[in-house]
């Protein structure tokens, strides 16, 4: 998907946190969103996903104003709060992920999925009793379950431990490889082991910086 923002600006009542972006994501690309707490990461991407209505600035997803873009499901998202839903009722990993594809789901499908993310094992788990990042696991597999184009994954490494961030993040380069554009945001890693291909930096003064990986930088990391 090609998105593009262009001199947006958003603000929730009369506290700014967007002032005058624009900046294009081309299909394919690796977009690393960093910043501290508070400087509007998330704000930005519910913006991309259209859940805050943009009012100032424009949005085009495939070249279409996101304010009549129908495609949402070309969007993988899992959210900061991605625990924050109600599932009292006693659900296994399987069951939920057989629920919430929008199409007919083989087994096969989340299956490889939930290998490659590494929680194979947590299959017949009622959901209550996982940890968090094995449910934050769940919920991207549920998301790419959909054959995402956009994958965007708010702090997903949040409750991750360290070995398994750099499994989760192996992953996740795969799927880039695969051709689907990632927007990741993460306010604690290190970007060594990310193969981003452009971070976006938000500041606490509402600057914002872009830079694109320069090849001296792909070299460090080989
Ligand atoms: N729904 C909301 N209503 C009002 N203020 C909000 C809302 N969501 C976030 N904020 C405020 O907007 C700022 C940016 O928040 P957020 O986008 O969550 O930052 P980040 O993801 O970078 O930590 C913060 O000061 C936060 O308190
Ligand atoms: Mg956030």
């Amino acid at each position: 998907m090609q998105i593009d923002i262009r001199n947006l600006s958003f603000a929730y009542g009369r506290k700014t946190i967007i002032n005058g972006l624009s900046h294009s994501i081309n299909p394919g690309d690796y977009l690393v969103i960093r910043g501290k707490n508070g400087t509007g990461k998330s704000t930005l991407i519910k913006c991309l996903l259209g859940i805050n209505s943009v009012k100032n600035g424009m949005l085009f997803l495939d070249n279409t104003d996101i304010n009549t873009f129908k495609y949402w499901t070309k969007f993988g998202y899992v959210s900061q709060d991605f625990d924050n839903f109600n599932y009292e009722f006693p659900l296994t990993v399987e069951e939920l992920l057989k629920f919430s594809s929008i199409k007919k789901t083989q087994p096969q499908d989340y299956l490889k999925l939930l290998d490659q993310m590494g929680v194979l094992d947590i299959l017949n788990q009622n959901i209550n009793s996982l940890s968090g990042g094995q449910l934050q696991r769940v919920f991207i597999v549920r998301a790419m379950l959909n054959t995402p184009e956009v994958l965007v994954l708010d702090e997903p490494t949040a409750s991750v431990d360290k070995q398994n961030t750099e499994f989760f993040y192996k992953t996740i380069d795969a799927y880039n490889k695969q051709g689907i554009t990632i927007i990741l945001i993460t306010h604690t890693d290190s970007l060594e082991a990310l193969n981003y291909t452009h971070t976006l930096t938000m500041n606490l003064d509402l600057s914002v910086d872009i830079e694109q990986k320069t090849p001296e930088k792909e070299a460090k990391l080989l």
